[in-house]
Protein backbone atom coordinates (compact mmCIF):
# COMPACT_ATOMS: atom_id res chain seq x y z
CA UNK A 1 0.00 0.00 0.00
CA UNK A 2 1.30 3.59 -0.57
CA UNK A 3 1.53 5.87 2.08
CA UNK A 4 -1.03 8.44 0.77
CA UNK A 5 -3.60 6.00 -0.13
CA UNK A 6 -6.57 5.82 2.97
CA UNK A 7 -6.40 2.95 5.29
CA UNK A 8 -9.99 1.33 6.27
CA UNK A 9 -10.82 1.06 9.71
CA UNK A 10 -11.60 -1.77 11.90
CA UNK A 11 -9.48 -4.52 9.53
CA UNK A 12 -6.52 -5.35 11.16
CA UNK A 13 -3.55 -5.51 8.96
CA UNK A 14 -5.63 -5.99 5.88
CA UNK A 15 -6.45 -3.53 3.11
CA UNK A 16 -9.89 -3.85 1.62
CA UNK A 17 -9.84 -2.37 -1.87
CA UNK A 18 -11.88 -4.35 -3.95
CA UNK A 19 -15.31 -3.45 -4.59
CA UNK A 20 -17.83 -6.08 -6.27
CA UNK A 21 -20.72 -3.71 -7.28
CA UNK A 22 -23.85 -5.90 -8.59
CA UNK A 23 -25.48 -3.60 -11.21
CA UNK A 24 -28.72 -5.94 -11.52
CA UNK A 25 -30.17 -8.93 -10.17
CA UNK A 26 -31.55 -9.85 -13.26
CA UNK A 27 -30.09 -12.45 -15.90
CA UNK A 28 -30.73 -13.87 -18.59
CA UNK A 29 -29.50 -17.39 -17.51
CA UNK A 30 -31.27 -19.41 -14.94
CA UNK A 31 -27.87 -21.70 -13.62
CA UNK A 32 -29.16 -24.49 -11.80
CA UNK A 33 -26.79 -23.66 -8.63
CA UNK A 34 -27.60 -20.25 -8.84
CA UNK A 35 -31.37 -19.68 -9.28
CA UNK A 36 -34.71 -21.83 -8.74
CA UNK A 37 -36.58 -22.65 -12.20
CA UNK A 38 -38.70 -20.61 -11.74
CA UNK A 39 -36.64 -17.75 -11.24
CA UNK A 40 -36.31 -15.01 -8.33
CA UNK A 41 -38.39 -12.17 -7.72
CA UNK A 42 -36.21 -9.46 -9.05
CA UNK A 43 -36.48 -6.04 -7.01
CA UNK A 44 -38.62 -3.88 -8.65
CA UNK A 45 -36.77 -0.84 -11.09
CA UNK A 46 -36.78 2.06 -8.97
CA UNK A 47 -34.70 -0.11 -5.92
CA UNK A 48 -32.09 -0.62 -7.97
CA UNK A 49 -29.35 2.10 -8.40
CA UNK A 50 -28.79 4.33 -10.92
CA UNK A 51 -25.52 4.70 -12.94
CA UNK A 52 -24.53 8.03 -11.47
CA UNK A 53 -25.66 6.64 -7.97
CA UNK A 54 -23.18 3.82 -8.57
CA UNK A 55 -20.47 6.13 -9.89
CA UNK A 56 -21.42 8.54 -6.59
CA UNK A 57 -21.31 5.29 -4.43
CA UNK A 58 -17.79 4.45 -6.06
CA UNK A 59 -16.18 8.28 -5.64
CA UNK A 60 -16.90 7.66 -1.77
CA UNK A 61 -15.13 4.50 -1.59
CA UNK A 62 -12.35 5.55 -3.16
CA UNK A 63 -12.04 7.73 0.06
CA UNK A 64 -12.22 4.26 2.10
CA UNK A 65 -9.09 2.64 0.32
CA UNK A 66 -11.33 1.42 -2.66
CA UNK A 67 -9.23 0.96 -6.04
CA UNK A 68 -10.46 -1.84 -8.11
CA UNK A 69 -14.15 -2.55 -8.77
CA UNK A 70 -15.88 -5.35 -10.52
CA UNK A 71 -19.00 -4.91 -11.84
CA UNK A 72 -21.21 -8.40 -11.28
CA UNK A 73 -24.93 -9.41 -11.21
CA UNK A 74 -27.14 -11.22 -11.80
CA UNK A 75 -25.86 -10.91 -15.34
CA UNK A 76 -24.62 -7.32 -15.72
CA UNK A 77 -25.03 -7.00 -19.67
CA UNK A 78 -28.89 -7.30 -19.71
CA UNK A 79 -29.01 -4.00 -17.73
CA UNK A 80 -29.28 -1.15 -20.27
CA UNK A 81 -26.24 0.42 -21.67
CA UNK A 82 -23.65 -0.72 -19.22
CA UNK A 83 -20.54 0.84 -21.34
CA UNK A 84 -21.94 4.04 -19.95
CA UNK A 85 -21.39 2.97 -16.16
CA UNK A 86 -17.75 2.27 -17.10
CA UNK A 87 -17.37 5.17 -18.73
CA UNK A 88 -18.34 7.01 -15.24
CA UNK A 89 -16.30 4.69 -12.93
CA UNK A 90 -13.12 4.68 -15.40
CA UNK A 91 -13.96 8.89 -15.10
CA UNK A 92 -13.54 8.35 -11.11
CA UNK A 93 -9.83 9.15 -9.61
CA UNK A 94 -8.00 6.58 -8.01
CA UNK A 95 -10.24 3.52 -9.44
CA UNK A 96 -7.58 1.59 -11.26
CA UNK A 97 -8.66 -1.54 -12.36
CA UNK A 98 -12.30 -1.99 -13.35
CA UNK A 99 -13.17 -6.11 -14.30
CA UNK A 100 -16.56 -7.56 -15.92
CA UNK A 101 -17.79 -10.78 -13.97
CA UNK A 102 -20.49 -12.19 -16.83
CA UNK A 103 -21.72 -15.08 -18.55
CA UNK A 104 -20.75 -14.09 -21.72
CA UNK A 105 -23.59 -14.56 -23.86
CA UNK A 106 -23.83 -10.55 -25.18
CA UNK A 107 -20.40 -9.95 -25.11
CA UNK A 108 -20.12 -10.72 -29.32
CA UNK A 109 -22.34 -7.48 -29.13
CA UNK A 110 -20.37 -5.14 -26.00
CA UNK A 111 -16.91 -6.57 -25.95
CA UNK A 112 -15.46 -3.63 -28.43
CA UNK A 113 -17.48 -0.93 -26.05
CA UNK A 114 -16.75 -1.79 -23.30
CA UNK A 115 -13.56 -1.48 -24.16
CA UNK A 116 -13.26 1.74 -25.33
CA UNK A 117 -15.64 2.91 -22.40
CA UNK A 118 -12.18 1.74 -19.56
CA UNK A 119 -13.27 -1.90 -18.89
CA UNK A 120 -9.78 -3.36 -18.52
CA UNK A 121 -11.22 -7.23 -18.34
CA UNK A 122 -13.29 -9.98 -18.47
CA UNK A 123 -14.24 -12.93 -16.36
CA UNK A 124 -16.81 -15.39 -18.38
CA UNK A 125 -18.81 -18.09 -16.21
CA UNK A 126 -18.37 -21.14 -18.11
CA UNK A 127 -19.54 -24.36 -16.22
CA UNK A 128 -19.31 -27.06 -19.17
CA UNK A 129 -18.24 -27.48 -22.93
CA UNK A 130 -20.46 -29.77 -23.76
CA UNK A 131 -23.79 -28.36 -25.76
CA UNK A 132 -26.49 -30.26 -24.34
CA UNK A 133 -24.96 -29.94 -20.73
CA UNK A 134 -24.33 -26.27 -20.61
CA UNK A 135 -28.08 -26.07 -21.71
CA UNK A 136 -29.22 -28.37 -19.18
CA UNK A 137 -27.09 -26.04 -16.52
CA UNK A 138 -27.84 -22.68 -17.08
CA UNK A 139 -31.94 -24.07 -18.34
CA UNK A 140 -31.20 -22.99 -22.16
CA UNK A 141 -28.10 -20.64 -23.03
CA UNK A 142 -25.97 -21.28 -25.75
CA UNK A 143 -22.58 -22.55 -25.28
CA UNK A 144 -22.11 -21.31 -29.21
CA UNK A 145 -22.57 -17.72 -27.87
CA UNK A 146 -20.74 -17.66 -25.00
CA UNK A 147 -17.18 -19.06 -26.68
CA UNK A 148 -17.69 -16.21 -29.13
CA UNK A 149 -18.37 -13.60 -26.41
CA UNK A 150 -14.87 -15.52 -24.97
CA UNK A 151 -13.23 -14.64 -28.54
CA UNK A 152 -14.32 -11.16 -28.56
CA UNK A 153 -13.30 -10.12 -25.02
CA UNK A 154 -9.53 -12.04 -26.24
CA UNK A 155 -9.93 -9.92 -29.81
CA UNK A 156 -10.43 -6.68 -27.79
CA UNK A 157 -7.84 -7.18 -25.23
CA UNK A 158 -9.79 -7.13 -22.05
CA UNK A 159 -7.14 -9.34 -20.81
CA UNK A 160 -6.51 -11.87 -19.20
CA UNK A 161 -9.72 -13.67 -19.71
CA UNK A 162 -10.62 -15.60 -17.22
CA UNK A 163 -13.37 -18.24 -17.10
CA UNK A 164 -14.78 -19.51 -13.92
CA UNK A 165 -15.83 -22.98 -13.88
CA UNK A 166 -18.11 -24.14 -11.16
CA UNK A 167 -17.04 -27.79 -10.20
CA UNK A 168 -19.61 -30.14 -10.08
CA UNK A 169 -19.80 -33.99 -10.26
CA UNK A 170 -21.78 -33.63 -13.81
CA UNK A 171 -18.97 -31.88 -15.65
CA UNK A 172 -16.32 -33.75 -13.69
CA UNK A 173 -15.13 -35.61 -16.82
CA UNK A 174 -14.59 -32.57 -18.76
CA UNK A 175 -11.58 -31.22 -17.20
CA UNK A 176 -9.50 -32.53 -19.88
CA UNK A 177 -11.52 -30.23 -22.22
CA UNK A 178 -10.97 -27.16 -20.40
CA UNK A 179 -6.85 -28.20 -20.35
CA UNK A 180 -7.39 -28.56 -24.28
CA UNK A 181 -9.20 -25.05 -24.25
CA UNK A 182 -6.05 -23.71 -22.45
CA UNK A 183 -3.90 -24.96 -24.19
CA UNK A 184 -4.89 -23.48 -27.29
CA UNK A 185 -5.67 -19.60 -26.30
CA UNK A 186 -4.65 -17.40 -23.46
CA UNK A 187 -7.56 -18.18 -20.97
CA UNK A 188 -7.30 -18.82 -17.72
CA UNK A 189 -9.43 -21.23 -16.21
CA UNK A 190 -10.42 -21.41 -12.31
CA UNK A 191 -12.42 -24.23 -10.93
CA UNK A 192 -14.63 -23.06 -8.19
CA UNK A 193 -15.62 -25.53 -5.62
CA UNK A 194 -19.82 -25.22 -5.66
CA UNK A 195 -20.99 -23.17 -2.52
CA UNK A 196 -23.94 -23.68 -0.48
CA UNK A 197 -25.65 -20.01 -1.21
CA UNK A 198 -29.12 -18.99 -1.69
CA UNK A 199 -30.70 -22.73 -1.03
CA UNK A 200 -30.38 -24.30 -4.39
CA UNK A 201 -27.69 -26.09 -5.96
CA UNK A 202 -26.63 -28.65 -8.85
CA UNK A 203 -28.20 -32.07 -8.70
CA UNK A 204 -24.73 -33.53 -7.39
CA UNK A 205 -25.26 -31.53 -4.69
CA UNK A 206 -25.24 -33.85 -2.17
CA UNK A 207 -21.73 -34.93 -3.11
CA UNK A 208 -19.75 -31.97 -3.98
CA UNK A 209 -16.25 -31.75 -6.15
CA UNK A 210 -13.31 -30.41 -3.91
CA UNK A 211 -10.67 -28.79 -4.83
CA UNK A 212 -8.18 -31.65 -4.25
CA UNK A 213 -10.29 -34.01 -6.27
CA UNK A 214 -10.15 -31.85 -9.35
CA UNK A 215 -6.25 -31.45 -8.57
CA UNK A 216 -5.67 -35.29 -8.59
CA UNK A 217 -8.09 -35.10 -11.75
CA UNK A 218 -5.68 -32.82 -13.79
CA UNK A 219 -2.27 -34.01 -12.24
CA UNK A 220 -3.27 -37.42 -14.86
CA UNK A 221 -3.47 -35.03 -17.41
CA UNK A 222 0.64 -33.86 -16.99
CA UNK A 223 2.49 -31.76 -15.16
CA UNK A 224 1.24 -28.63 -13.15
CA UNK A 225 3.55 -26.26 -12.71
CA UNK A 226 2.73 -23.43 -10.23
CA UNK A 227 2.75 -19.97 -11.83
CA UNK A 228 1.66 -16.50 -10.57
CA UNK A 229 -1.37 -15.29 -11.12
CA UNK A 230 -2.16 -13.90 -14.28
CA UNK A 231 -3.26 -10.82 -13.13
CA UNK A 232 -6.04 -9.62 -10.36
CA UNK A 233 -6.60 -10.24 -6.87
CA UNK A 234 -8.41 -12.99 -5.10
CA UNK A 235 -8.08 -16.50 -3.66
CA UNK A 236 -7.56 -18.41 -6.75
CA UNK A 237 -4.08 -20.72 -6.93
CA UNK A 238 -2.31 -20.88 -10.79
CA UNK A 239 -0.95 -23.31 -12.22
CA UNK A 240 0.34 -24.28 -15.78
CA UNK A 241 0.73 -27.31 -18.53
CA UNK A 242 4.34 -26.71 -20.03
CA UNK A 243 3.61 -25.42 -23.11
CA UNK A 244 -0.04 -24.35 -22.70
CA UNK A 245 -1.25 -21.09 -23.43
CA UNK A 246 -3.91 -20.33 -20.41
CA UNK A 247 -3.53 -21.49 -16.99
CA UNK A 248 -5.60 -23.57 -14.88
CA UNK A 249 -6.40 -22.25 -11.52
CA UNK A 250 -8.72 -23.09 -8.24
CA UNK A 251 -10.83 -21.25 -6.38
CA UNK A 252 -11.30 -23.31 -3.14
CA UNK A 253 -13.69 -21.24 -1.17
CA UNK A 254 -15.41 -23.99 0.51
CA UNK A 255 -12.32 -26.49 1.27
CA UNK A 256 -9.68 -23.86 1.87
CA UNK A 257 -10.53 -21.05 5.07
CA UNK A 258 -9.29 -18.06 3.16
CA UNK A 259 -11.04 -15.52 4.96
CA UNK A 260 -8.04 -14.05 6.39
CA UNK A 261 -7.34 -12.49 2.88
CA UNK A 262 -10.99 -10.98 1.67
CA UNK A 263 -9.88 -7.72 0.66
CA UNK A 264 -13.76 -7.22 -1.10
CA UNK A 265 -16.70 -5.17 0.00
CA UNK A 266 -19.69 -5.91 -1.76
CA UNK A 267 -22.53 -3.72 -2.48
CA UNK A 268 -25.63 -5.28 -4.05
CA UNK A 269 -28.10 -3.56 -7.16
CA UNK A 270 -30.39 -2.35 -4.76
CA UNK A 271 -28.22 -0.40 -2.58
CA UNK A 272 -26.81 -2.89 -0.08
CA UNK A 273 -23.31 -3.28 1.38
CA UNK A 274 -22.23 -6.71 2.37
CA UNK A 275 -19.70 -7.75 3.89
CA UNK A 276 -19.21 -11.36 3.00
CA UNK A 277 -21.09 -13.71 0.73
CA UNK A 278 -21.93 -16.05 3.44
CA UNK A 279 -23.66 -13.32 5.86
CA UNK A 280 -26.76 -12.15 6.28
CA UNK A 281 -25.04 -8.67 7.54
CA UNK A 282 -26.41 -5.88 5.56
CA UNK A 283 -26.21 -2.30 5.56
CA UNK A 284 -28.25 0.36 3.61
CA UNK A 285 -26.49 2.77 1.77
CA UNK A 286 -29.05 3.60 -0.52
CA UNK A 287 -30.96 6.05 1.30
CA UNK A 288 -27.06 8.22 1.64
CA UNK A 289 -26.08 7.76 -1.98
CA UNK A 290 -29.56 8.89 -2.81
CA UNK A 291 -29.33 12.28 -1.27
CA UNK A 292 -26.09 12.40 -2.83
CA UNK A 293 -24.38 12.45 1.12
CA UNK A 294 -20.98 12.16 0.48
CA UNK A 295 -20.58 11.91 4.40
CA UNK A 296 -23.30 9.73 5.26
CA UNK A 297 -21.95 7.27 2.36
CA UNK A 298 -18.67 6.83 3.82
CA UNK A 299 -19.88 6.03 7.29
CA UNK A 300 -22.49 3.43 5.66
CA UNK A 301 -18.70 1.83 4.27
CA UNK A 302 -16.90 2.36 7.89
CA UNK A 303 -19.50 0.32 9.52
CA UNK A 304 -19.71 -2.52 7.00
CA UNK A 305 -15.82 -2.74 6.80
CA UNK A 306 -15.99 -2.51 11.08
CA UNK A 307 -18.31 -5.63 11.00
CA UNK A 308 -16.28 -7.59 8.59
CA UNK A 309 -15.11 -10.77 10.80
CA UNK A 310 -13.03 -12.17 8.26
CA UNK A 311 -14.08 -15.38 9.32
CA UNK A 312 -17.10 -16.98 7.70
CA UNK A 313 -17.52 -19.46 10.12
CA UNK A 314 -18.13 -16.99 13.14
CA UNK A 315 -20.54 -15.40 10.91
CA UNK A 316 -24.44 -15.70 12.21
CA UNK A 317 -25.86 -17.43 8.95
CA UNK A 318 -26.28 -17.81 5.19
CA UNK A 319 -27.83 -15.01 3.42
CA UNK A 320 -31.57 -15.17 2.30
CA UNK A 321 -30.49 -14.19 -0.78
CA UNK A 322 -29.29 -16.15 -3.68
CA UNK A 323 -25.72 -15.76 -5.65
CA UNK A 324 -27.14 -13.62 -8.67
CA UNK A 325 -28.62 -11.16 -5.91
CA UNK A 326 -25.93 -10.71 -4.11
CA UNK A 327 -22.91 -10.72 -6.82
CA UNK A 328 -20.76 -13.75 -6.19
N1 LIG B 1 -20.85 -21.63 -5.73
C1 LIG B 1 -19.72 -21.29 -6.38
N2 LIG B 1 -19.69 -20.42 -7.41
C2 LIG B 1 -20.85 -19.86 -7.76
N3 LIG B 1 -21.13 -18.97 -8.71
C3 LIG B 1 -22.46 -18.70 -8.68
N4 LIG B 1 -23.06 -19.42 -7.69
C4 LIG B 1 -22.07 -20.16 -7.12
C5 LIG B 1 -22.04 -21.08 -6.06
N5 LIG B 1 -23.13 -21.41 -5.39
C6 LIG B 1 -20.12 -18.42 -9.61
C7 LIG B 1 -20.62 -18.08 -10.96
C8 LIG B 1 -19.74 -16.93 -11.34
C9 LIG B 1 -19.14 -16.42 -10.07
C10 LIG B 1 -19.43 -15.00 -9.79
O1 LIG B 1 -19.66 -17.22 -9.04
O2 LIG B 1 -20.45 -19.14 -11.84
O3 LIG B 1 -18.71 -17.32 -12.20
FE1 LIG C 1 -27.02 -15.85 -14.20
FE2 LIG C 1 -24.55 -16.14 -13.30
FE3 LIG C 1 -26.61 -16.97 -11.80
FE4 LIG C 1 -25.99 -18.28 -14.06
S1 LIG C 1 -24.69 -18.07 -12.21
S2 LIG C 1 -28.07 -17.65 -13.40
S3 LIG C 1 -25.29 -16.67 -15.39
S4 LIG C 1 -26.18 -14.87 -12.36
Amino acid sequence: MSPDRPQNPGCGHRVVDYLRMAVTDRCNFRCVYCMPPEGVAFKPHEEILSYEEMAFFVEAAVDVGISKVRLTGGEPLVRKRLPDLVRLIAAVRGVHDISLTTNGVLLPDFAGELKQAGLSRVNVSLDSLDLERFRVLTRGGSLDRVLRGIEAALREGLEPVKVNAVLMRETLDELPRFVELVRERPIHVRFIEWMPVGGCGPQSADRPVSKDEAVAALEALGELVPVASPGGWGPARYFRFPGHQGTVGFISSVSDHFCGDCNRLRLTADGRLKNCLFSDDEVDVRRAVRARDRVATIAAIRESLERKTFDKLRLPGRSGRGMSQIGG
